[in-house]
């Protein structure tokens, strides 16, 4: 492919943002939640590197809403679509990979005894909400307020700052609770007595579980009567082969997957106890999951040898690995510039987050905007931190390279208060308060 000037790729950008309500087809892909000089657009990714229209190249942190596990283009996926392409990719009637890769899911995740795919994560999750509902005959379910996202549907997207549309009826369903708070949860069930149908939370998502939190919120839930759902859309793949439920021991009712199995191809699914999955039969009440393209073949061929990859080469061991290096680079790197109160790098190192406390001078998103820009110079795109199997020692060391110059101007500017002197365009503003 040929490269464009950054006129012609200027021009690309206003007629997306013309033709397309934000420029992109997903608002965390889109100009706002970016410094301006991130790259507007990416042609090609392999491995951990993804090109833009001028033909830049960026260590990519971003993996696609953190779906990549393996690297872009990666080759034990991409032979075994380009096999099946040429058998045909979705039929009047059930394909046989269908059985087999349930089969295979169902043996690797424990606490799954039931399975169902879809394309994304916001389906699974809104169907785990529909079989709750079902089951319990219940309308409301509580959800974690330090947890940014679980659909794209109403029940939980009305209880964002970007409710509209969304019928009042809806969103006064969606209770939230908070995370390693065990009192806040038993408060909402004693104020709503017999009215919750579920709990869904990410097992974890930058603050590890404490006082057996998880096993608490299973044992409050089942005691009133409610589903205890995980979104393991992020930690599946990512903490754990079998989940973070393995990791942490604790049994899901109803657990949904999606980014990180099918190496950024459209697969997803819910998976869970027969007692509420049957509910999804065609005898059953609930209507689950039936779509024209839920089983087409290149999202489950991607899966199928995804997981192939994951089960004969060390892609979690790996991915933990590097975010171990990265974290202690960065962290080392932090602190020799004395940023230590600003930049906090938190989590697991299988997802390590970046954190921005605000000063008298600078907010949280300028403070992010002028080390995303910054790492961007150095051809880093670091607007957060998903790690692939891809990820390896060149990148690590340019990375932290990078840092090293991005870190040098964040310190200047924190030393002479002047961060939107430093900040080249706008600020990031994120897709929306939750
Ligand atoms: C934890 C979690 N659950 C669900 C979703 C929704 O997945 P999708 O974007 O595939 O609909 C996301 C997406 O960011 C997510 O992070």
């Amino acid at each position: 492919m040929r490269n464009y000037s950054n006129q012609e790729t200027e021009n690309f950008r206003k007629r997306a943002h013309d033709l397309i309500p934000s420029g992109a087809h997903t608002y965390s892909r889109s100009d706002s939640v970016f410094s301006e000089n991130a790259p507007a657009f990416f042609t090609s990714g392999k491995g951990a590197i993804c090109r833009d229209p001028q033909g830049r190249e960026f260590i990519d942190y971003g993996l696609s809403l953190c779906s990549v596990t393996l690297g872009h283009a990666f080759p034990d996926v991409t032979e075994a679509i380009k096999h099946q392409l040429d058998l045909g990719n979705s039929f009047s009637r059930p394909s046989l990979l269908e059985g087999e890769l349930a089969e295979e899911l169902l043996d690797l995740f424990q606490h799954g005894e039931m399975i169902k795919f879809s394309k994304n994560g916001s389906d699974v999750t809104s169907a785990a909400i529909r079989i709750a509902r079902s089951y319990t005959n219940r309308d409301l379910v509580i959800r974690i307020k330090e947890q940014p996202f679980h659909s794209f549907n109403d029940w939980f997207i009305g209880s964002t700052s970007k409710s509209g549309g969304v019928p009042q009826v809806v969103k006064d369903m969606v209770l939230r609770g908070s995370y390693n708070d065990i009192e806040v949860i038993k408060n909402l069930f004693d104020a709503h007595p017999g009215k919750i149908a579920a709990i869904i939370l990410e097992p974890m998502t930058f603050e590890e579980p404490k006082n057996e939190f998880l096993q608490k919120l299973r044992s409050i839930c089942h005691q009133n009567g409610a589903l205890f759902i995980l979104d393991e859309i992020i930690t599946g793949f990512r903490w754990d082969l079998k989940g973070a439920q393995h990791l942490f021991r604790v049994e899901p009712d109803l657990f949904t997957i999606g980014k990180g199995f099918s190496n950024g191809f459209p697969c997803s699914a819910l998976l869970g106890k027969r007692e509420f999955m049957e509910l999804g039969t065609l005898e059953g009440p609930v209507f689950l999951l039936s779509c024209t393209n839920g089983a087409e073949l290149v999202g489950l061929t991607a899966a199928k040898a995804t997981l192939k990859v994951y089960k004969s080469q060390p892609v979690i061991s790996h991915i933990w690995e590097y975010g171990k290096k990265l974290m202690e680079g960065m962290d080392r790197l932090i602190a020799q510039y004395d940023l230590r109160d600003i930049i906090k790098i938190q989590g697991y190192p299988c997802r390590p987050g970046l954190f921005f406390h605000p000063t008298e001078f600078a907010t949280m998103l300028e403070l992010k905007t002028l080390f995303v820009q910054e790492m961007v110079k150095g051809g880093v795109l670091m607007d957060q931190i998903a790690i692939s199997f891809s990820h390896g020692e060149k990148e690590l060391s340019k990375t932290l390279e990078t840092l090293d110059s991005a870190l040098n101007v964040f310190a200047r500017a924190i030393k002479t208060e002047d961060i939107k002197g430093c900040i080249e365009g706008k600020t990031i503003s994120p897709v929306f308060h939750y």
